[in-house]
């Protein structure tokens, strides 16, 4: 039992070995651009260089506020072209953006993440574009495809399809479109998880994802993601304290919380796993020894029996009862209904039965040994045919 006090002793002496208390010091309070529809914070490593200061997010994860309060996202390669922040998942590491010109597969050809900290993902959607000359009737377009406006010219449609089989049909039955380009693209929407095509290629968000930092397990806790100390890059998780007016945070490895939730979780755990089995091992010893001493005692006292089971008959003896193969007819002897007792299926010609010799009743051969192996009576009338057997020798 003392093993059950201790184990929690030790994690609290261990939790407070491990997370020392700061001031609050890592931790900024979240920024939003505070678009009228589409409320999301900005916290780390995210961070508005215009309203937060430099500690509040990890380098290359500026964000901005354009004139409409939107959340702009602004890659290296085109720094003049921002893209639109429409979600963003911390404990995931997604964010959700769009095209603020409305065309995302012109943005999604030219998609170069070099020198920033996303790469494409997590999902990837392969579509094909063609060009049509002329005018194209979307109301007249398979299934799958859709007029991208952005990308049409005067003289051309462009024509976007999810479907391989939509793609020949354009090709093949109208013979004025052609395939220019195939895409691999991080491109989500709601619906694809159900197979549901994009109505509008509007409504369509590109994927990005950044591991570096790792602040998703942290998120997962409930807790906040921050520097470590006034400079360098290490980043803790700043977990609610217990009077939950300070947060701690758990300094360990920099960029990953995993350590803090092996921390957190895993050696506690662990400890109470090791306390719990020291503790049932030493009440099983403990059960064991007692059950030993009594078995010692009560084998001084008492010659223990031997447990004597209800025997069958042994092969031979089974093997001695008449058997029968049933003729076409079915025709047998006391054979009142056709079925056999035992397996309750019906005897079919060609079949071999056994008959038990005192009372003449029938079953199916494997039936009935098998009975017989285990129980030295008829099953119908309970007569035991060892005893009659053993009396008639
Ligand atoms: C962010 O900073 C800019 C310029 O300092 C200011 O005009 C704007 O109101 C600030 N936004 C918020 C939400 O504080
Ligand atoms: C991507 O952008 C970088 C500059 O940010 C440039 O050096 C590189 O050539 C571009 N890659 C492609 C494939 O355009």
């Amino acid at each position: 039992m003392h093993i059950l006090v201790i184990t929690p002793t030790i994690f609290s002496l261990l939790m407070i070995f491990f997370i020392h208390r700061t001031q609050s010091a890592g931790i900024c309070p979240s920024f939003s651009c505070n678009h009228p529809r589409k409320y999301f914070p900005i916290h780390f490593p995210f961070r508005v260089p215009r309203n937060q200061s430099k500690r509040c997010g990890y380098p290359r994860f500026d964000l901005s506020c354009s004139s409409d309060r939107e959340t702009c996202l602004r890659l290296p390669s085109s720094p003049s072209e921002p893209l639109v922040i429409k979600e963003i998942d911390y404990a995931d590491q997604i964010v959700w953006v769009s095209d603020p010109n409305g065309c995302v597969p012109k943005r999604v050809m030219n998609l170069n993440l070099t020198g920033s900290p996303y790469m494409s993902g997590p999902y990837s959607v392969e579509y094909t574009l063609l060009s049509c000359s002329g005018p194209v009737d979307p109301t007249q377009l398979p299934a799958g495809s859709s007029v991208v406006r952005c990308l049409s010219e005067q003289d051309f449609t462009a024509v976007l399809t999810f479907e391989k089989e939509a793609e020949e049909k354009l090709v093949n039955l109208k013979g004025q479109c052609h395939v220019t380009k195939r895409v691999v693209a991080p491109l989500w929407w709601r619906g694809l998880a159900y197979g549901v095509y994009p109505m509008d290629m509007s409504d369509v968000l590109i994927q990005l994802r950044w591991e570096l930092p790792g602040c998703g397990d942290c998120v997962v806790r409930g807790g906040s993601c921050g520097f470590i100390g006034d400079s360098g890059l290490d980043v803790g998780c700043f977990l609610l304290g217990g009077n939950g007016l300070s947060p701690s945070y758990i300094p360990g490895l920099p960029r990953s919380a995993k350590y803090g939730l092996i921390l957190g979780a895993g050696m506690p755990g662990l400890l109470f796993m090791i306390g719990l089995s020291f503790y049932l091992s030493s009440r099983v010893r403990a059960y064991n020894q007692s059950r030993n001493h009594a078995n010692a005692e009560s084998s001084s006292t008492i010659t223990p029996q031997p447990i004597i089971l209800t025997l069958g008959l042994d092969d031979p003896t089974i093997e001695s009862y008449p058997k029968t193969v049933l003729g076409e007819s079915k025709r047998l002897p006391k054979l009142s209904d056709g079925t056999c007792p035992i397996c309750l299926s019906e005897y079919q010609p060609k079949e071999t039965l056994r008959a038990i010799p005192d009372c003449n009743h029938y079953f199916h051969v494997e039936c009935i040994d098998e009975w017989l192996r285990m129980n030295a009576t008829c099953p119908l009338c309970r007569n035991s045919p060892q005893k009659s057997s053993e009396n008639g020798s």
